[in-house]
């Protein structure tokens, strides 16, 4: 299996959380989830609590799983400051072992492109089957690759985010310059931060492997999932060719 080479970019979930806090339109659609099948409900890849603390506010059994311990340092945090209470675990979703089934295993906000070979992703699996209780389903959500965000002029610059540096630094900007590998399928992009007055302060690899549609629903079929349905965005309209995202319910 591949490394994970994501250390860098979660290296502080202070900064995760500013870089993303104007994209929460995901969390009601878990919420909606969550009262459906209702919990327990484990979610690979946690990262600071985003989106498992709203679900254990609202009264769910939750677990996080994440690799990074900057980012469950910071999810522990906040978690410190609310009055959630929710279970959070270091270590890798292809080997996880607990013993308990869960009702609902999420893989939100493209956590999975961070899997970059087959083998992860069949280890990762193989776990999930191993942890999902008998009418329990599996919800992944990769965003729909874009031909045009693939063949991106490598060298160009583009605009990701900007805010308040924690440190009073200063404003942060960030763009990202990416090269795509088609051979791999894995994107190389590259997040440029400018600090204060301090242009290029650093750069941070985010390596994604892509994942087409058709590629996902054959990786859970041989997998031995069943796919209930296919959702195109957090409003549950049906997938179709020009959909923002790919979301995936599938049963074990
Ligand atoms: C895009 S962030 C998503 C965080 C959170 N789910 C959210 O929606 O804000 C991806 C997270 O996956 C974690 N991650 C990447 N590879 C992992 C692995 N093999 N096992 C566990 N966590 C992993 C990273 O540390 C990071 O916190």
């Amino acid at each position: 299996m591949h490394p994970i080479d994501c250390a860098e970019l979660y290296a502080d979930g202070r900064h995760y959380d500013l870089e993303n806090e104007g994209f929460t339109e995901d969390i009601p659609f878990y919420l909606r989830l969550a009262a459906r099948h209702g919990g327990p409900i484990l979610e690979l890849g946690c990262g600071t609590g985003r989106i498992a603390i709203p679900l254990a506010q609202a009264g769910h059994d939750v677990t996080g799983l994440d690799m990074s311990e900057p980012m469950l340092r910071h999810a522990r945090s906040k978690l410190a400051e609310s009055s959630a209470a929710l279970t959070l675990i270091q270590g890798d979703c292809r080997d996880f072992a607990f013993d308990r089934l869960f009702r609902l295993i999420l893989f939100p906000f493209n956590a999975i492109a961070h899997l970059h070979d087959r083998e992860s992703v069949d280890a990762c699996f193989a776990a999930v089957r191993r942890h999902l209780a008998p009418e329990g389903r599996f919800v992944i959500d990769m965003f729909n690759p874009r031909l045009d965000y693939l063949d991106r002029e490598p060298l160009q610059r583009f605009p990701v985010t900007e805010y308040a540096d924690p440190d009073g630094r200063g404003l942060v900007v960030i763009t990202e310059s990416s090269m795509y590998d088609r051979a791999t399928q894995i994107n190389h992009i590259v997040w440029h931060y400018r600090i204060g007055q301090i242009e290029d302060a650093m750069a941070v690899p985010n390596n994604m492997r892509i994942f087409f549609p058709q590629e996902l629903a054959a990786l859970l079929h041989y997998n031995g999932f069943c796919v209930e349905c296919v959702l195109g965005d957090f409003d549950e309209s049906p997938f179709q060719s020009d959909s923002p995202k790919q979301i995936i319910v599938a049963a074990g």
